[in-house]
């Protein structure tokens, strides 16, 4: 049994990208296992832009506390257990299947993909759509992308650089990407999407978001699953509702928790398409819990394309 227990604690409330000090390493004994409870050694930490949220606010679950271990989804192996089974808490027994990696369970067969999944099931796709997505060559926008191809969509993705928006055009099956940081990238969008927007799978909000609601088409619908750019920003990105009202789109917002009874029938269909080849996906890990917090950083950068893990 390890004696030592690393982790990361909220030392202060970060304001814009996180400071060096905003989490800090400490620490501690693992205290003797009582009836009842189970040792897990982390392996592997998804990072999410929605840890950024919860350093600094209380949404759909509260805020971290000042001083507390930082929250993050992770792949942990029990290593000595006193509990008869683990299902409390959020632990999540895997199957082990051959030719894939432990780390699928964070990206297209773990949360990302459930995202993914379930935000397209709100899009309710049709043949010949078109679909808009932002964020597209991060962990949920690259396999809803897919999806909506699997469904017959027109897929356009809006990511940061061309490497990127290469990634998943000769990779993924996109029809075209627009990369948002050339000067020209509405243009390139409304070329992009001669005919308006069926399906916005938004994950970026502000001034991307906005554009995409100005090409919507009557009837429209949003899937609201992300607005990652308001997210180290005092005040959140306005979008104006204006499009909505007029077009009469439907936008639904969904937080991925709500969806846990269904999670194994996702799972299973993305696993499916992921062995029949009509799902790819990427990962870009780095290692060390010191890493973490540059890591949390990189989303807010761009620097990670599909899965970002911490490899402990
Ligand atoms: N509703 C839910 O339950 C749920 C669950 C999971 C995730 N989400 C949301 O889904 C979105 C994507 O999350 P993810 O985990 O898959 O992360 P990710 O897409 O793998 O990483 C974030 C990406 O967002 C892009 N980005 C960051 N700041 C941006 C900005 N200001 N403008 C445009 N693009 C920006 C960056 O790519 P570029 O290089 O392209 O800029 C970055 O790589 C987030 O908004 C997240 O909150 C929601």
């Amino acid at each position: 049994m390890p004696e030592i227990n690393r982790q990361l604690r909220l030392h202060s409330r970060p304001k814009g990208l996180l400071a060096p000090g905003d989490l800090r390493l400490a620490e501690s004994p693992v205290s003797e296992l009582k009836d009842g409870q189970a040792l897990a050694r982390v392996k592997y930490l998804s990072i999410d832009p929605t840890m950024r949220v919860w350093m600094v606010a209380d949404t759909y679950l509260p805020a971290v506390p000042i001083g507390e271990v930082m929250r993050a989804a992770g792949f942990a192996e029990i290593i000595e257990s006193r509990h008869p089974d683990y299902k409390k808490n959020f632990f999540q027994k895997l199957p082990k299947i051959p030719f894939v990696s432990d780390t699928v369970f964070l990206g297209v067969l773990g949360l990302n993909g459930l995202t993914a999944f379930f935000g397209m099931e709100i899009a309710a796709p049709k043949k010949g759509e078109a679909l808009v997505v932002s964020a597209a060559a991060g962990a949920t926008g690259s396999i809803a992308g897919q999806i909506g191809k699997i469904h017959g969509c027109r897929v356009v993705g809006i990511a940061g650089s061309d490497e990127k928006c290469s990634w998943i055009t000769k990779d993924l099956g996109f029809d075209t990407a627009v990369n948002y940081k050339h000067p020209d990238w509405k243009e390139k969008l409304a070329a992009a999407t001669p005919n308006g927007i069926d399906i916005d799978f938004e994950n970026v909000g502000g001034e991307i978001m906005q554009e995409v609601l100005n090409r919507m088409n009557l009837h429209g619908r949003v899937a609201l699953c992300g607005l990652i750019s308001g997210y180290t920003k005092e005040d959140p990105a306005r979008v104006s509702l204006g499009n909505i009202l007029v077009k009469r789109l439907r936008v639904q917002g969904f937080i991925i928790l709500d969806y846990a009874a269904r999670f194994v029938e996702a799972a299973t269909q993305l696993g499916q398409w992921k062995m029949f080849g009509k799902l790819k996906d990427r990962e870009t890990i780095v290692e060390g819990l010191e890493k973490a917090p540059d890591a949390i950083n990189m989303l807010f950068t761009g620097g990670n394309t599909g899965k970002l893990i911490v490899k402990l």
